[in-house]
């Protein structure tokens, strides 16, 4: 299922108003509809770590992406707050993200033909989902997993584990 531009840009819309040092808005954004611009940017990414070497098939690509990229080029908090703001505004539209640092930065801005004066710091996949997830307790390991009905599951640290202080 294709996402339009349209929509990427509204997400957009709604990142440029996230919290920022300085508020000096230093992030900016390459919207990826095209489908021989998604073809390009997929096959510069890694994907599931725990998985490996399992990746997903063209089949299973993102129908989209958001690139934020930065002169300096070092990712931070900066950009971790604009991608929950997208991620979180994706999901009202029943829209999944992935978040993706492992990727071949400066092949996907020379494929994209980046202005060379910003290096990409973060690349958002964006697609309607096709598998389920669901959140598991940490049970002494965190890599994510699929269980036997073939549920992706994601173990989180509980509440007790995670506040280390009540002063
Ligand atoms: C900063 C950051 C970088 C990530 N990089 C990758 C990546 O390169 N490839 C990938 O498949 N997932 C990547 N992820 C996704 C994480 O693996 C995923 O968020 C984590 O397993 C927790 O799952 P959840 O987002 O469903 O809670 C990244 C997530 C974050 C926040």
């Amino acid at each position: 299922m294709k996402i339009s531009e349209e929509v990427l840009l509204s997400l957009v819309d709604d990142a440029r108003f996230a919290s920022c040092g300085g508020n000096k808005q230093e992030i900016r954004y390459i919207t990826v509809a095209d489908e021989v611009n998604t073809a390009k940017v997929f096959s510069s990414l890694k994907w599931a770590q725990y998985f490996a070497p399992w990746q997903p098939s063209t089949d299973e690509s993102p129908s989209a992406y958001i690139i934020m990229a930065k002169k300096d080029g070092n990712p931070g908090i900066d950009e971790g707050l604009a991608a929950e703001i997208i991620t979180l505004s994706a999901a009202e539209k029943g829209i999944g993200c992935c978040l993706l640092m492992n990727a071949d930065r400066s092949k996907i801005a020379s494929d994209l033909d980046i202005d060379p004066e910003y290096k990409i710091t973060l690349v958002i996949a964006l697609g309607y989902p096709s598998e389920k997830v669901k959140i598991t307790p940490f049970a002494g390991d965190v890599k994510y997993y699929r269980d036997s009905d073939d549920i992706h599951c994601v173990p989180k640290r509980s509440l007790e584990d995670v506040v280390i202080a009540r002063r």
